[in-house]
């Protein structure tokens, strides 16, 4: 099953146990990245990290590692995983403490990694997805561990036959369970603003450069619930799921019921990005 990191060590993730009493496993307490990895480098990794620190400011956790030191953990990580392509998961706790809820004095946080297998590219790419009532907390922007309203919301989707919801706030669209949105409509892209109502995306900001360097601009800006069930493409991006496009909205089709012609641009320019990032042409 692979090596994992755990508090220093290298070892098998059978062999790798946490405390009952670790505040990620009672309270939630504790923030994560996910990073993939192409022919072996992280992609994006300062990007990640730059959110790291901020989630870990978010909930007032000391960062335990300096920037280099998440990069040599992550290297090691991945070289004893073979290397390749893989994602990684890195989850940091407030670590073992009897159970209070106000914060405990002098407690190591608990620094766990894995890295896990990538989602295959879709051979016909194109999924449904539901509109969910945002049910979170307003501090969406810390990537926190505490995921239950992001769980209960993907597994509605599910159940209704679809992959993801698209989440809304007072009939404004957030992001998705577990991916942030744009939307196309004549031809203009648009996605949410970056605020505490939504996760700032690693690969949101990558498709929004990689747009503009392509000539075509992304408005940041706010979406109604009424402009999306409009929109004749709607795209999830996520690291380990890149940009995806959403051809069914709440059983509708959305535009012709297929992929876009903007959405097959846009995967095409991702693409060539990360084959240029795997050969070390791209940062
Ligand atoms: N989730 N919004 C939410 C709520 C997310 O959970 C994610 C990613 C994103 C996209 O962020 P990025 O482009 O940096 O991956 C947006 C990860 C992949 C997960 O929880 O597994």
């Amino acid at each position: 099953m692979g090596t994992v990191y755990l508090n220093g060590r290298y070892l098998p993730i059978e062999e790798a146990t946490v405390s009952v009493l670790d505040r990620g496993f009672l309270f939630g307490d504790g923030v994560y990245e996910v990073i993939p990895v192409y022919g072996g480098r992280l992609f994006r990794l300062a990007q990640h990290l730059t959110r790291l620190e901020q989630s870990l400011a978010g909930i007032r956790l000391a960062n335990p590692i300096p920037r280099e030191g998440w990069a040599a953990l992550f290297a090691d990580l991945v070289a004893r995983n073979g290397g390749g392509d893989l994602s990684v998961y890195l989850q940091v706790t407030r670590g073992v403490a009897k159970r209070d809820h106000a914060f405990p004095a002098a407690v190591s946080p608990t620094v766990f990694a894995m890295t896990s297998a990538l989602p295959e590219r879709p051979v016909q790419p194109g999924v449904a997805a539901t509109v969910a009532r945002d049910i979170r907390w307003d501090l969406c922007h810390i990537k926190a561990i505490t995921l239950l309203p992001n769980a209960l919301l993907r597994q509605q989707a599910v159940e209704a036959g679809a992959t993801e919801a698209i989440l809304v706030r007072h009939d404004v669209v957030t992001e998705g369970a577990a991916s942030n949105v744009f939307v196309v409509q004549g031809g203009a892209v648009a996605t949410p603003p970056k605020s505490a109502q939504i996760l700032p995306g690693i690969t949101r900001d990558l498709v929004v450069d990689l747009l503009g360097s392509a000539g075509i601009r992304c408005q940041e800006r706010l979406v109604t619930q009424s402009e999306l069930r409009s929109a004749d493409e709607i795209w999830l991006t996520s690291s380990t799921r890149e940009v995806v496009p959403v051809v069914r909205l709440e059983g509708v089709a959305v535009g012709a019921g297929v992929p876009g012609p903007l959405w097959h641009t846009v995967d095409r320019i991702y693409q060539d990005y990360k084959q240029r990032f795997r050969e070390g042409r791209a940062d």
